[in-house]
């Protein structure tokens, strides 16, 4: 779509507007562009089957604009009557509904096997990794995403990292988390504000349990709430230089 606009502004808007203002337009374009590619590149590598059946589709979406234009021409040029051209023109409607959808990005989350690549639940029978399957819910983390941030309150929601890493931003220095590490349970134990940012670095999958669900599983799993707690202090100790 960004390459059509481009071509637009070249075709048409350039008379109108004279041209400078093409010009710039064209660059902004130019630029837009750029980024959307980089990102459908960085995801093909990330999820090639995705991002190979991305590409079919906006092959599929060009081809059918290219037959839906020769329908078109045909019918105008009276090679085909009216009738055979509005049958033509709903079976196509219908590719094309079809064709625009997106494909759905299975992200490999199976929910149980996430679960089970975060320490802290090892301990825990198949019952317990089902009730805790139940309760989160599996989400993609993108590079920079902003997940807590530091100062907010009401946000009661815990993180785990079922793969990739974060920063939480603490004074000195950031310190990373990684695959199996969980983050955000300060301020369910303590009812303080959040108490550092904490964002995305690469991509990853996260499970995200709502506060009233953590709340209710750590009294249900006395030895999970331990570790929980035990992290807490050792993270609460950090920040205050002990
Ligand atoms: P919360 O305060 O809810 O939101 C920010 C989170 O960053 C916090 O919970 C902890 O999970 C995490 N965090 C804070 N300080 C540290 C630290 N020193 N090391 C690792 N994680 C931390």
């Amino acid at each position: 779509a960004l390459r059509e606009l481009r071509a637009f502004t070249e075709a048409s808007l350039r008379p109108l507007l004279g041209e400078t203002i093409a010009l710039e337009l064209d660059r902004a374009l130019a630029g837009r562009l750029e980024l959307a590619e980089t990102a459908l590149a960085a995801l093909k590598l990330q999820y090639p089957d995705y991002g190979r059946r991305l590409e079919a589709r906006y092959l599929e979406r060009a081809a059918l604009r290219m037959e839906d234009a020769a329908y078109r021409r045909l019918f105008a040029e009276s090679v085909i009557g009216r009738e055979v051209f509005n049958s033509l023109m709903r079976d196509l409607r219908a590719r094309q509904r079809e064709a625009d959808r997106e494909p759905r990005l299975d992200l490999g989350m199976e929910v149980d096997d996430l679960v089970r690549r975060v320490p802290l639940f090892a301990a825990i029978d198949e019952a317990g990794i089902r009730e805790i399957a139940g309760l989160v819910k599996p989400r993609l983390g993108v590079p920079g995403e902003l997940l807590v941030k530091r100062g907010t309150r009401g946000d009661r929601r815990m993180f785990f990292i079922a793969s990739g890493a974060v920063e939480v931003d603490v004074p000195p220095k950031p310190v990373r988390l990684g695959t199996g590490d969980f983050f955000g349970e300060l301020a369910l134990l303590t009812r303080q504000p959040r108490n550092a940012d904490v964002t995305m670095i690469g991509y990853g999958k996260l499970l995200v349990l709502e506060g009233r669900d953590f709340h209710r599983f750590l009294r249900a799993h006395p030895d999970v709430r331990e570790r929980v707690h035990e992290v807490a202090r050792a993270r609460q100790g950090i920040r205050r230089g002990a």
